[in-house]
């Protein structure tokens, strides 16, 4: 099942105040290198950068901290965007929707997305939309949860399935967290993405898997 876009903004809007915290201690303080690592991929120095879906701002914080000259950050939740605000204010924060981004063709150098993907209604149309607002030669990192592969899978099955919703439940508005594990479901696999974003215009398309196979950071070049 995939939640309507206003019912994924308001399950955001609920978890904001959380987001941060829940981050942390899901992944045991691993997302902030997988941030820089992604950010790193595809930012250079001097860039105009955009990351979509940015909510609390910490990969769009990441991407300025990698070089880059001016940092977009986008995301359709008020209440996400009011946490990044307060963290850095040299980021522009734009509240809009990732499946029709306010840009013009070609505005970027570098696009990031963190664990955004996974939660929009049309994948294809998100990626499109990426590449319209990249130029020639721009690069897209997407960081994502996949599904793990080999003997670590059951581990993970456990940790997605039962701990994470049990330790959302304990927090405010954290009860959203038993989405997860269905939206980790449903998203298609590192090589279906893969093949996905070649159909979307994206070329020489790497995936590193980070964290025992649980994460993937691709990185492509818009052509
Ligand atoms: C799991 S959070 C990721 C936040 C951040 N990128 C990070 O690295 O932690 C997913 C974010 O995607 C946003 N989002 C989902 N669909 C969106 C859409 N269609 N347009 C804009 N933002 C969207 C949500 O509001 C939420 O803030």
């Amino acid at each position: 099942m995939t939640l309507a876009p206003d019912a994924v903004r308001t399950m955001f809007d609920r978890i904001a105040p959380v987001y941060d915290v829940m981050n942390r201690v899901m992944t045991a303080g691993l997302d902030v290198r997988w941030r820089r690592l992604a950010a790193a991929s595809a930012v250079s120095r001097g860039d105009r950068v955009l990351d979509a879906a940015c909510g609390t701002g910490d990969l769009a914080i990441a991407d300025r901290r990698a070089g880059a000259d001016k940092v977009t950050g986008l995301d359709f939740s008020e209440r996400m965007l009011e946490r990044a605000r307060r963290k850095d204010a040299s980021v522009e924060w734009v509240q809009g929707d990732l499946l029709a981004l306010p840009f013009a063709d070609g505005t970027f150098d570098a696009a990031t997305v963190g664990f955004g993907v996974r939660n929009v209604a049309d994948l294809e149309l998100a990626l499109r939309e990426l590449r319209r607002v990249l130029r020639s030669g721009g690069r897209l990192a997407i960081l994502e949860i996949t599904k793990p592969r080999g003997v670590l899978r059951p581990f993970f099955s456990l940790w997605f399935d039962r701990i994470v919703p049990l330790i959302g439940k304990a927090l405010p508005g954290g009860s959203a967290y038993t989405y997860l594990p269905a939206s980790v479901k449903r998203f298609p696999d590192a090589e279906t993405l893969t093949r996905l974003l070649e159909d979307c215009g994206f070329a020489d398309v790497h995936v590193r898997l980070l964290a025992g196979t649980i994460v993937a950071l691709h990185v492509g070049t818009a052509q």
